[in-house]
């Protein structure tokens, strides 16, 4: 059997190296990895395929830092070239960025069949570009391998069940990483205080908005004062920083950082602030409280459990989260809401049985 994986942005090399591996372990299925180059940095890119052992891309578009138009089009314009020439039973897609999009409009549009990983996830934003893309990119996938029981139920309230796919509750393949990488941990060479916040930001309804994003910052600012915050910039973050000229006085900014590094700050702070999706889980698996600095989030068991408080880019909502001095409980991680680390493996035998 031979699968095509499409990847392309930080969050997806981080999610299909735990596939990439449980892929190895079956002789039979040869998996061929294109890079869309979206993320193009090598601390947002390559450290990754290193540190998570992804083999080598076998084709890289080199398509990144284009309009959201452009990039998706030019993906999907040289995907369709690599699928007709390999000739795939199978089509991975991971998440919801521009690349998740182009590798499904290319398989529906070739009769691939089409994986989704991390499918049914919805934060009922339109606005977002992500929300866009998973809704779209569910719509045409045969299997719709879902994180969470919530993320299945969407699906069911959509009609999905009508439809000619899949609906696979498979576990999320970040937990499977996380299991995997936290021995690994690597503790970044910055100044490092005790009970220090880690901290991300970059989702565009955030950097694109400069009121959001100014309150962000201005609340970060206050917060730093009494307790060091770790803010890992994105480059996108980096660019509104300098544009706007923010006050990030108080902050300790580094650049992004690799995933064995990334684990170690997040398994030794005391609290974690993000507009990440990925990073709002990853703070659970750790056992560290989570403010989310969205105004809505797919994750929605995190914060019916209560391990995860959404303030959006409110200032006094954010200081009076942090002032709250919210710990994280600990019954809360023994729920299992994610598959305990098994999801790389049931995506895998699924597609061998389909
Ligand atoms: C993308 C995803 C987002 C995901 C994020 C993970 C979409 C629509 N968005 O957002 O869902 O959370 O990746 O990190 O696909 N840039 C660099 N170097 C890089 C990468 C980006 O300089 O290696 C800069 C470029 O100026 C680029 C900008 O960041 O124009 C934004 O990059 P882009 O890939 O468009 O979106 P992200 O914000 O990274
Ligand atoms: N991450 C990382 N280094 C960083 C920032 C984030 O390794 O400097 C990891 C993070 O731990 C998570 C993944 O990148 O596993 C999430 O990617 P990101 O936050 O960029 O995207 P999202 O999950 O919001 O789509």
């Amino acid at each position: 059997m031979k699968i095509l994986t499409i990847l392309g942005a930080r969050p997806q090399f981080i999610k299909a190296g735990s596939v990439s591996r449980a892929i190895a372990k079956h002789k039979e299925i040869e998996e061929i990895i294109v890079h869309t180059g979206q993320h193009y940095d090598a601390n947002m890119s390559d450290i990754f395929f290193e540190e998570m052992q992804i083999p080598k891309p076998d084709y890289f578009l080199g398509i990144g830092g284009k309009s959201h138009g452009a990039m998706t089009g030019q993906m999907i314009e040289k995907i369709e070239e690599v699928a007709l020439e390999v000739k795939p039973d199978w089509i991975m897609v991971y998440g919801d960025t521009n690349s998740t999009l182009a590798g499904a409009i290319v398989a529906s549009k070739l009769h691939i069949k089409l994986a989704h990983v991390e499918a049914g996830l919805r934060s009922f934003n339109m606005r977002m570009p992500e929300e866009v893309n998973r809704i779209l990119t569910d719509r045409v996938s045969t299997i719709l391998f879902c994180p969470t029981d919530a993320a299945v139920q969407n699906l069911k309230n959509e009609g999905f069940e009508r439809f000619t796919c899949k609906i696979v509750k498979s576990g999320d393949v970040m937990q499977d990483g996380a299991i995997f990488y936290r021995n690994l941990a690597v503790k970044p060479s910055c100044d490092i205080k005790d009970d220090f916040i880690l901290c991300t930001i970059h989702r565009a309804e955030n950097t694109d908005d400069e009121t959001r994003v100014k309150n962000i910052f201005e609340a970060l600012s206050e917060i730093a004062k009494e307790r060091q915050i770790i803010l890992p910039l994105h480059p996108r973050t980096k660019k509104i920083v300098k544009d706007l000229k923010l006050n990030t006085q108080n902050l300790t900014l580094i650049e992004p950082v690799g995933y064995l590094e990334m684990v170690w700050l997040i398994d030794n702070c005391s609290l974690v602030m993000t507009d990440s999706g990925g990073l709002q889980k990853e703070a659970y698996f750790f056992q560290k409280q989570c403010i989310t600095l969205r105004d809505e989030t797919e994750w929605v068991e995190l914060v019916e459990c209560g391990a995860n408080i959404l303030v959006g880019a409110d200032k006094e909502k954010i200081l009076s989260a942090y002032k709250n001095n919210l710990k994280f409980n600990i019954k809360n991680s023994e729920l299992d809401l994610y598959g305990g680390g098994t999801a790389s493996e049931n995506i895998i035998k699924e597609l061998i049985s389909y």
